[in-house]
């Protein structure tokens, strides 16, 4: 017998039918709700609210679960590459080894973009954010594919903008760097692999040899797969919300990287390394920061603690942090803000505040430290949050779409002023 809830208002009795999920989540289905009662539900920040089925990710928040497709992160960022795990959200499945094959040679005959996006590019001064360079541009592939813009382009066509996206943002990220510090940019290699060759746009010079460090590839790879999908975070709702007004791939994703930008989203990785050199530079003294997170009248967060779903690790922290000290100890390098991060969780973990509130490290907490191992510069670590989410935007953007799912428009309570005339302004 199917369940339902039922709601009384009123004195009236209405029921709504209860949803349930593969992995046993349940929900209420309301969308008869204001037909039948004139009643709608509020529900600031979505906390409550589930603004769609999915069958991309599923995280548990309180086991600290997270499995693409139904594989568990650890076993992906273990044994697959980032490039086969953006085949397996986008297509639903691991790839054979042709189809893997196909999908890589089809992304590495995409890298190349415009040259007059070269102009573009110019045209933004040395010291632009990248995050706003990256929203930009790849929204600027809509000039360069008008085609993309059409809502009802066949499947070879969307498999095309997909595989045009996924290839050229590396070089897209890579140049926008190249052009903050002023050095000419580097065309990307087809011989090399994904993670390779968005390494050598990055750090090679025309002036001498790039030679790719394994250690830092690996590094890479397990880094872009933990970010590559986490169901309906704020930029991938974001991205679903404005794909649903029949806007392009393009268009969609350039309104989820300035989600993504927002220091309480993925601009938090920056914010994490900002903060870590800042206790640093003030002598290291965790707990002094540790009291000041915990001051309601101090504006100080734990950046990188906390997180709207996960009241238990995040399991991409745990990951993350246990490759921080491989590859920091592989690459030979001693980062004192390590010893202080580690502190910090120390603290906090045994700290009332932090474990009432389920306060505990996410997935920002440590990548930045990895980054910046690997030379990527800090304001570029939102960049990197970019680079990994994209195969789970374009999955979630072509779920949305495949779904036929409505535009999204919520409702509102409205508490301004009610009817009144208008005064003319000697009366007012
Ligand atoms: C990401 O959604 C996703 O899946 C996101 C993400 C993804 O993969 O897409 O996982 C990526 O965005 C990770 C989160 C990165 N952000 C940060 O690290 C910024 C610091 N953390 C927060 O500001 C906060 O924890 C949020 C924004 C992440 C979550 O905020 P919530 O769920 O709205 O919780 P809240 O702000 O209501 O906090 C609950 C309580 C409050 O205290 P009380 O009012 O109950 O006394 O916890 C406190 C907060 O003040 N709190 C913190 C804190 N985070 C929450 N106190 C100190 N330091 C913190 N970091």
């Amino acid at each position: 017998m199917s369940e339902f809830a039922e709601i009384i208002l009123e004195g009236k009795s209405y029921q709504m039918p209860v949803v349930e999920g593969s992995e046993n989540e349940k929900a209420i289905d309301i969308a008869s709700l204001r037909a039948q009662s004139g009643y709608i539900t509020l529900d600031s920040g979505y906390k409550n609210t589930g603004a769609t089925t999915s069958a991309i990710t599923f995280l548990d928040g309180e086991q600290g679960i997270l499995r693409y497709r139904g594989y568990p992160i650890e076993q992906l960022a273990e044994k697959s590459n980032f490039i086969e795990v953006a085949y397996l959200l986008i297509y639903g499945s691991l790839p054979t080894e042709q189809e893997l094959q196909d999908f890589s040679d089809r992304i590495r005959r995409h890298t190349l973009v415009n040259e007059d996006m070269r102009k573009i590019l110019d045209g933004f001064p040395s010291t632009s954010h990248p995050m706003g360079i990256l929203s930009a541009l790849i929204s600027s592939l809509t000039a360069f594919y008008p085609e993309s813009l059409n809502p009802n382009q066949s499947q070879e066509e969307v498999d095309l903008s997909i595989i045009r996206l996924l290839a050229k943002i590396s070089t897209i990220a890579a140049w926008s760097y190249k052009n903050s510090i002023g050095h000419p940019v580097n065309y990307p290699k087809n011989k090399l692999d994904y993670c390779s060759n968005f390494l050598h746009m990055m750090f090679a010079y025309p002036t001498e040899d790039y030679e790719i460090n394994p250690v830092v590839v690996d590094a890479l790879n397990k880094l872009l797969i933990l970010h590559a999908d986490h169901e309906q975070n704020c930029s991938t709702s974001t991205v679903r919300l404005v794909g649903s007004a029949n806007a392009s791939l393009y268009s969609s994703v350039s309104a989820g990287i300035s989600a993504l930008w927002g220091p309480l989203h993925g601009g938090a990785n920056q914010a994490v390394i900002e903060m870590l050199e800042a206790i640093k530079a003030d002598g290291g003294d965790s707990k002094k920061y540790i009291e000041k997170a915990k001051d309601k009248d101090d504006p100080f967060r734990l950046m990188g603690f906390g997180h709207r779903v996960y009241k238990n690790f995040d399991p991409r922290a745990k990951i993350i942090k246990k490759a921080a000290d491989e590859v920091l100890t592989a690459l030979g390098i001693n980062d004192p803000i390590l010893t202080i991060a580690k502190e910090l969780e120390e603290a906090a973990l045994n700290d009332p505040y932090f474990v009432e509130r389920k306060l505990y490290p996410n997935v920002d907490f440590y990548s930045g430290i990895i980054y910046r191992a690997i030379g990527i510069p800090t304001d570029m670590f939102t960049v990197m949050f970019a680079l990994g989410r994209l195969p789970g935007w374009i999955a979630q953007w072509k779920e949305m779409r495949e779904n036929k799912e409505p535009i999204g428009r919520p409702r509102q309570v409205y508490t301004g002023a009610t009817e009144r005339d208008y005064v003319s302004i000697e009366k007012r």
